[in-house]
This record gives C-alpha cells, sequence and structure tokens, in this order.
C-alpha cells in the first residue's frame, strides 16, 4: 500500500459545492477515498463534482444538509454510513460570513455565523464520534481562519467562531485520542474563493503586502495539508492547529 493511499476509506466534506470544501473533495478523491458531499442549498455544483470524482474511480454521493441543524447533521452522517457503512473521515469546511463592525453587527449575524461555523462542527463531530470511536480509528478536520488566531477588525462573529473552533479541536483531540482518533485545525489565511471575491482588488493588494510569500492562497493549498492530515502520514499529530497562510501569521 502507498504512504498516503486512502483506498476504501470514506470521508465527509461539509460545504463541498465549491471552494475550498470542492478541492478538499477532490484531493481526498484523488488519494482514494469515496466521498459524500454535503451541500446547503446547490446540488448542481456538487452533481458536477460527482462526475469529475467518479472519473477517478472513486465513489461518491451528495447529501443535502444545513449543518447548523443537529438533525440534519445527523441526517448527514446516517446516509454515509447507510452508503458506505464507516466513516473514516470528517472535514468540517461549511462556512459563512456576516461582517459588520461590532456596533452596526445584528445579533442574527452573530448568531447565524456562531450556529453555522461552531455549532455545525459540534453538530457533525457528534454524530460521527460514535461510529468513529467504534472502529478506534478516524481522522477528524475542521477549517479554521487565521482571524479565529489573531482577530480581525469587523469579523468578530467569524474570528469568535473560528477561536471557537481552535477549543473544539483539542478538547475532542484530547477525549478521542485513545481510541485512535485523531482531530486537527487548518487555519487558511486569505484563499482565493467566492468568500474572498467580494473584496475590492485595493484590499487585496493590501493584503498581499502583508503576506510574506506575496500571494494569495489557492483552495488547493489547503486541500494538499487535509490530504495529508486524513492519510497515515500525519497519525502522530493531533491537537494541533496548522496555518496554510504564505506566512502571514508566525506562531
Ligand atoms: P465558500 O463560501 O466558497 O464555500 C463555503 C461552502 O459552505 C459553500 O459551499 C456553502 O454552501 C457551504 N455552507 C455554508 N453554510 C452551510 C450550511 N449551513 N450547511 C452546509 N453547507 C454550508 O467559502 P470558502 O472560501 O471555500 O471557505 C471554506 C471554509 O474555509 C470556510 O469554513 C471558511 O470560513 C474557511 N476559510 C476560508 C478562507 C478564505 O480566504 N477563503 C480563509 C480562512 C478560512
Amino acid at each position: 500500500m502507498q504512504c498516503c493511499s486512502l483506498k476504501d476509506k470514506t470521508a465527509i466534506v461539509t460545504g463541498a459545492s465549491r471552494g475550498i470544501g470542492r478541492a478538499i473533495a477532490l484531493r481526498l478523491a484523488d488519494m482514494g477515498a469515496n466521498l459524500v458531499l454535503n451541500y446547503r442549498s446547490s446540488i448542481q455544483g456538487t452533481e458536477d463534482i460527482i462526475k469529475e470524482i467518479e472519473e477517478k474511480g472513486v465513489k461518491a454521493i451528495a447529501v443535502q444538509a444545513d449543518i447548523s441543524k443537529f438533525e440534519e447533521a445527523e441526517k448527514l452522517v446516517k446516509a454515509a454510513v447507510d452508503t458506505f457503512k464507516s466513516i473514516d473521515i470528517l472535514v468540517n469546511n461549511a462556512g459563512i460570513t456576516k461582517d459588520g463592525l461590532l456596533l452596526r453587527m445584528k445579533e442574527e449575524d452573530f448568531d447565524s455565523v456562531i450556529n453555522v461555523n461552531l455549532k455545525g462542527a459540534f453538530n457533525t463531530i457528534k454524530h460521527v464520534s460514535g461510529i468513529m470511536l467504534k472502529q478506534r480509528s478516524g481522522k477528524i478536520i475542521n477549517i479554521s481562519s487565521v482571524v479565529g488566531i489573531t482577530g480581525n477588525a469587523g469579523q468578530l462573529n467569524y474570528a469568535a467562531a473560528k477561536a471557537g473552533i481552535l477549543g473544539l479541536t483539542k478538547s475532542a483531540a484530547r477525549e478521542l485520542g485513545s481510541r485512535g482518533i485523531t482531530v486537527n485545525a487548518v487555519a487558511p489565511g486569505f484563499i482565493q474563493t467566492d468568500m474572498t471575491e467580494v473584496l475590492s482588488d485595493k484590499v487585496k493588494e493590501n493584503i498581499k503586502g502583508t503576506i510574506p510569500l506575496k500571494t494569495l492562497g489557492s483552495p488547493e493549498d489547503v486541500a494538499n495539508l487535509v490530504g495529508f492530515l486524513a492519510s497515515d502520514m500525519a497519525a502522530y499529530i493531533t491537537g494541533q492547529v496548522i496555518n496554510v497562510d504564505g506566512g502571514m501569521v508566525m506562531q
């Protein structure tokens, strides 16, 4: 067996219809995993990825679920087990932004970002962990953000959720480690996706100036790290936060 093969493994990726989630799904498929692609509303994008994944010789299904809702996360995990029998990898990627300065931030903007970006990860981990505990193996990878480490003006809700992900990751790693389950967080910097497309060229140029590698990252840059963490190459790594940010934040 190759060192990084995920052959016959099953991976759930939340928010897999575009951006970083899409790139992660394709990377895991390249490594041989069967995929459960979660989407919230757009089956269209997800159907295209299924085709692309199946061309790689692995299987994929799409499951609609709003991961901020506990019962829908349960439905997602149940669909995965019904189809593939086991779940070896969970990637909590789904996320939203509702940016605004504190004085203008509405209560519902705070709640919705926490509910998707933080509670959503709890919901999926809660339902997947029982299966992984029985298997005595599993890899959980949570997508955080560098702003969860540094904070960011105008993103109080988002930064709080992403910081919460770090505490959740480390606590789950401590609880689940004795049963062979690793839990890690990935903290991307500025990655070129629909989420950052809304920024003006001027803002993007300013951001580039703060990045030692002087360029924005690609979804594939994040997917490469997730692929590594999902493989046995990362068997002895748990409870860690690893940045993919061109050197923007150095701890
Ligand atoms: P994106 O907006 O392109 O994709 C997010 C995906 O999550 C979409 O497919 C969306 O439908 C899905 N989603 C949103 N709410 C959902 C829900 N309730 N249930 C199920 N799916 C839901 O964003 P992007 O850039 O691909 O981000 C992916 C992850 O990476 C997010 O967690 C984001 O916070 C994080 N991230 C992104 C950075 C960037 O610069 N693009 C930087 C740091 C972190």
